[in-house]
């Protein structure tokens, strides 16, 4: 697919089919994810490909808890009918993990996100692949961090930056619409737009 096309083409994908993500199709993708800039180019992330029905049954299961989390603090209305369901469904669970002190020198003037910004430009990257290779994928966060990091055994000193869904969809979503950029030539200018 053309570039630009495959940006206006991703999609944030909340139904899949059962087809499987094939091994070939997770490493493309997965490749896709260490191209990401880093800071010093150290590739702070990693990945842990979820695939077993279990493990996404307990990952569904720590979301309708974060999602009756949202509803018992009187959270958004339309919280109550977001779906579930389609996490188990899910056939890959992409779920990105970060080191935090891999954050280059920005810890020192006041930028202490490096690594998170690496992997979110990482988990781009995958999402993109992914359409590339004819598959959807969700960028997913609705889950306490601590109950997914005792999920996966994932160690205290690292961060989860979030939980990608990957597969063929079972659905057709509609582009949610994308206000005009707003670009402010040499400085920002509060009356430009
Ligand atoms: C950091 C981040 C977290 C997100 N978390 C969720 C989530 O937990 N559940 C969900 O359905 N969508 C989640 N999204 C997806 C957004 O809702 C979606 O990208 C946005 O509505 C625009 O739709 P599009 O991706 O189809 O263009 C998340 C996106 C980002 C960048």
């Amino acid at each position: 697919m053309e570039f630009s096309e495959l940006i206006k083409k991703r999609r944030s994908c909340r139904a899949f089919q059962n087809t499987p993500v094939t091994e070939e199709q997770l490493q493309s993708i997965a490749k896709a994810g260490q191209w990401a800039p880093s800071p010093l180019n150290e590739q702070p992330f990693q990945f842990i490909a979820v695939t077993d029905p279990g493990v996404k049954a307990q990952i569904q299961k720590i979301s309708i808890e974060a999602k009756q989390t949202v509803i018992n603090k009187n959270g958004p209305a339309w919280v109550e009918k977001y779906p579930m369901n389609f996490i188990g469904d899910c056939p890959l669970i992409l779920v990105v993990i970060y080191d935090a002190d891999k954050g280059g020198l920005g810890s020192y003037f006041e930028q202490p996100h490096g690594a998170l910004q690496s992997a979110s430009a990482c988990i781009q990257n995958m999402m993109l692949q992914a359409k590339d290779l004819g598959l959807d994928s969700l960028w997913f966060t609705f889950f306490n961090p601590s109950a997914l990091k005792s999920i996966l055994d994932i160690p205290e000193e690292l961060d989860i930056a979030g939980a990608i869904m990957v597969g063929t969809p079972a659905m057709n979503a509609k582009a949610p619409k994308r206000r005009p950029p707003m670009v402010h030539r040499d400085r920002f200018n509060a009356e430009a737009h």
